[in-house]
């Protein structure tokens, strides 16, 4: 089973409104809900990719319950452990020429509830992947992702690290099968601007020698990176067409190599082709990439 991580899920409360005015009542043209967090974009990819997974993390209230309800709606098994107080967060993003977005704390998460949440981690077995994305919650100790690594480290199991700077070089010891920084995430982590295609790919290999059984670096619109598990070196340029959206473009990239390995035994060069082909429907869809968009686009830029 492939399980992914939310450790702070959202509802996101997306507004379209011409003109923001403060201090008086602003009405909207049109408005959308999303269900997300990076983990759960991670899972909601992989079903429109027909690949099982369960959602684990912490939910709470009735956002909570309105997120884990969506979910099983998808088709993807949930395995929160449910908060007793407060609810999950709400973002709002306001689209308004520009885009604004205020995003929610979430709710507070008791050492208790940490503990059931290692429990649960403990029951995951050989063959297992595990999937880890996104910021940790305020209320969380923030080597929590090497904590879990840590737990499960006596496994045979896949791991995919997904965070920035700390939270992920301190994994590397536990070798995660794959990492994805982005472009602005691995500058971060060398503490310098990697303009060149070839900076990037030396940096990959740094992060291949610190642990990661493979790198993978995207870069937007730019040309993305990728060094296998048999240190082999890939770049290729990302689909084109029109940008809509890029939120949630780095968790389908993921999503789409997860899956590719999975339909491909393993095939890296097809992983990293239906990564990037994910990524890019999604950039280029008002919400998260469907199934026939990322074929097309695989179809028409890879095959
Ligand atoms: N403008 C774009 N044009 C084409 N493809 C894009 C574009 N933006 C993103 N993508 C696709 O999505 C992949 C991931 O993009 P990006 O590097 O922006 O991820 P990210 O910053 O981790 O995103 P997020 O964390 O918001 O999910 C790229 O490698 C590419 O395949
Ligand atoms: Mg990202």
């Amino acid at each position: 089973m492939i399980y992914t991580v939310t450790l702070n899920p959202s509802v996101d409360y997306v507004i379209h409104i011409d003109k923001i005015t403060a201090g008086v009542v602003n009405r909207t043209e049109k408005e959308e809900l999303y269900f997300g967090g990076k983990g759960i974009n991670v899972s909601l990819i992989l079903a429109e990719l027909g690949i099982e997974s369960t959602a684990l993390g912490f939910t709470a209230g009735f956002t909570g319950e309105a997120i884990e309800n969506y979910l099983k709606t998808q088709g993807i098994q949930t395995d929160f452990i449910r908060l007793d107080n407060g609810f999950s967060r709400i973002n709002v993003k306001i689209k308004s020429g520009e885009e604004t977005e205020i995003n929610g704390r979430g709710a507070d998460i008791s050492e208790n509830k940490l503990n059931e949440f290692f429990s649960k981690i403990d029951t995951l077995s050989d063959g297992d992947t595990l999937v880890l994305s996104g910021s940790v919650p305020k209320s969380l100790p923030d080597n929590i992702y090497e904590c879990i690594l840590k737990r499960i480290s006596n496994k045979n199991m896949r791991t995919f690290v997904d965070a920035e700077k700390n939270l992920l070089i301190d994994t590397l010891k536990y070798k995660p099968f794959l990492i994805k920084p982005n472009q602005a995430e691995i500058e971060d982590i060398f503490g310098k601007k990697l303009e060149k295609t070839t900076d990037i790919l030396e940096c990959a290999v740094q992060l291949k020698a610190m642990g990661a059984v493979s790198v993978l670096v995207s870069r937007a619109g730019d040309e993305a990176v990728f060094v296998d598990a048999d240190g082999e070196s890939h770049i290729l340029r990302p689909c084109t067409g029109e940008l809509k959206n890029s939120v949630g473009a780095g968790d389908s990239m993921l999503a789409g190599f997860i899956a590719g390995c999975q339909l491909s035994n393993d095939d890296y060069d097809y992983a990293f082709k239906l990564g990037l082909s994910a990524g890019s429907a999604t950039a280029f869809s008002d919400g998260l990439a469907k199934k026939d968009d990322i074929f097309k686009l695989f179809n028409s830029f890879y095959s």
